[in-house]
């Protein structure tokens, strides 16, 4: 019989650190109850002590969610366990998630303490939150750099201390699979107690190796695995959900199974990416835009003749509808909405229609409507709500012009037009909007990506804004790209312009 690896998810946790991908809690709701139904064993939902936002979405998750353990992560420190504790009151399952770094580095430089001081302080802190809750996991930071004997006797001393859960991070992604495995491999071997709790991955993916050493991890005696949908995370990410779900499930002789229902791993791939305004890049192992996509004549034609020829995933399996209704401007509203229900997408009847006619335009202008438009599309309206609106943009440039961007706002139901020349039209724009928006506010980053390949694509714009201190992200997208760059620039002025 295979044994059962738990997924331990924390998209919401670890990838939501990462600057520019914050959600508000309706939106990790929407994400959790997600995850619940790709049938994750432990949801990671939070922080608590990080931010007052962070503690109440973890409250709010705990509420809404009904099977997965709902964990809360804390620094070995009271009051994080008292609030972590707190936070998760609602929650039917519930577990602390709490440690300390045990490296050489973050004992001298960063705790300057001693390694039996913080063996005392990893024991205090699971008795700590013990007395909350039954079920404690404990992790040892930057395990992956953490001498084997020391990290084994911290390990044990946690597991005496009443751990269920002792988390083996390789927090700076510096391990090699082998050495990762060996570590697994060594606290199996040399923890006297190492039965009564699981053992659990959470590998960085800092020199690419995330997935090879969760891998290594698991094939040595880990039996939970920490993962993030599409790998999201800080950095370079963590370990992917999908890649470690796919693996074992193409490896059976592994032995190894997981309760995940891959037919979902698509559509939350798309709600993921969107809502965190984070790109999947299109050669993405399982859910990039390329995983399935043969260009070659050789491959076509094998795939054609025997789909195994090439491919050792069903498209299928993964919850991609290869057959998919094709959209094109002849589409009716059923079939956008039956397309926007596969990429996990709900929309309410009145937000379907309007999304449905600014469906019909785009595909009067461009031939093939992909999932990412879509999504697009049903991301638009969000726009709808916002305070700074824009009317209209209208921009003048070429070869010996200097370009010209005229601009009308429509700010809380007042119109205001301006006009700025500048070096080019994406700076006449925004120079435009700087003449209306007296702010002192400065752009840091500025990302435009096409979606997909030909010249009459959507591009994507999304930019950093500095305003009094403060950071602040704009996305859009459009078909003409200066306008999707104004689009931006106010998605991001409209969180501070209130
Ligand atoms: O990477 C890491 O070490 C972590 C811990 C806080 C679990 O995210
Ligand atoms: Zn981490």
């Amino acid at each position: 019989m295979a044994d059962k690896l738990f997924i331990f998810d924390t998209t919401l946790r670890d990838g939501e650190q990462v600057p520019g991908c914050q959600l508000n809690s309706i939106e990790k709701i929407e994400v959790a109850k997600a995850l619940e139904g790709l049938g994750v064993d432990v949801i990671e939902a939070g922080f608590p002590v990080s931010s007052p936002g962070d503690f109440k979405s973890v409250i709010e998750i705990s509420k809404a969610v009904t099977w997965p353990t709902i964990c809360a992560l804390t620094r070995a420190v009271e009051k994080d366990i008292d609030l972590a504790a707190e936070a998760l009151r609602y929650a039917r399952r519930k577990r602390i998630h709490t440690g300390i770094g045990t490296s050489d580095y973050h004992i001298r430089y960063k705790f300057n303490s001693t390694r039996e001081e913080i063996l005392r302080r990893a024991v205090a802190c699971v008795k700590y939150a013990k007395q909350y809750v039954e079920d404690v996991e404990f992790y040892a930071e930057d395990a992956g750099r953490t001498d084997n004997e020391y990290l084994a006797r911290v390990v044990e001393a946690v597991i005496q201390a009443g751990a269920t859960v002792v988390n083996i991070p390789d927090t700076t992604g510096y391990c090699l699979p082998e050495q990762y495995g060996a570590k697994i491999r060594f606290l199996k071997e040399h923890v006297n107690n190492v039965d009564q709790a699981v053992l659990s991955t959470h590998c960085h993916n800092d020199l690419g190796m995330a997935t090879a050493n969760t891998i290594q991890g698991v094939m040595n005696g880990a039996r939970q695995v920490e993962v993030t949908v599409n790998g999201i995370g800080e950095r370079a990410g963590n370990t992917s959900l999908e890649e470690v779900a796919m693996i074992f499930k193409s490896h059976r002789e592994a032995g190894i199974e997981t309760n995940i229902n891959s037919q979902k791993i698509y559509s939350i791939s798309r709600m993921v990416s969107g809502l965190m305004n984070m790109p999947v890049q299109p050669n993405k192992a399982i859910v990039g835009r390329n995983a399935f996509a043969h260009s070659s004549g050789i491959h076509q034609d094998g795939v054609l003749k025997n789909r195994e020829s090439y491919e050792i995933i069903d498209p299928k399996d993964v919850g991609i509808d290869d057959n998919a209704i094709l959209l094109t401007a002849r589409s009716g509203r059923a079939a956008l909405k039956h397309r926007l229900q596969v990429l996990g997408v709900e929309l309410e009847q009145g937000v379907l229609d309007k999304v449905y006619e600014e469906f019909l335009k785009l595909a009067d202008r461009k031939k093939d409507i992909n999932d990412d438009d879509v999504l697009m599309l049903a991301g638009k309206d969000r726009t709808a709500m916002q305070r700074i609106k824009l009317e209209y943009l209208q921009v003048t440039s070429g070869v010996g012009l200097k370009p010209v961007a005229s601009i009308c706002l429509n700010i809380a139901g007042e119109r205001f037009e301006a006009a700025a020349s500048g070096n080019g039209p994406v700076d006449a724009a925004i120079k435009a909007i700087k003449s209306i928006i007296h702010r002192n506010m400065t752009i840091q980053e500025f990302l435009i990506q096409a979606i997909d390949k030909g010249s009459d694509d959507m591009g994507k714009v999304h930019m950093q804004v500095e305003y009094a201190n403060n950071t602040y992200y704009g996305f859009a997208a459009n078909t003409d790209i200066i306008a999707a760059s104004a689009e931006a620039f106010l998605d991001a002025i409209n969180k501070f312009v209130k």
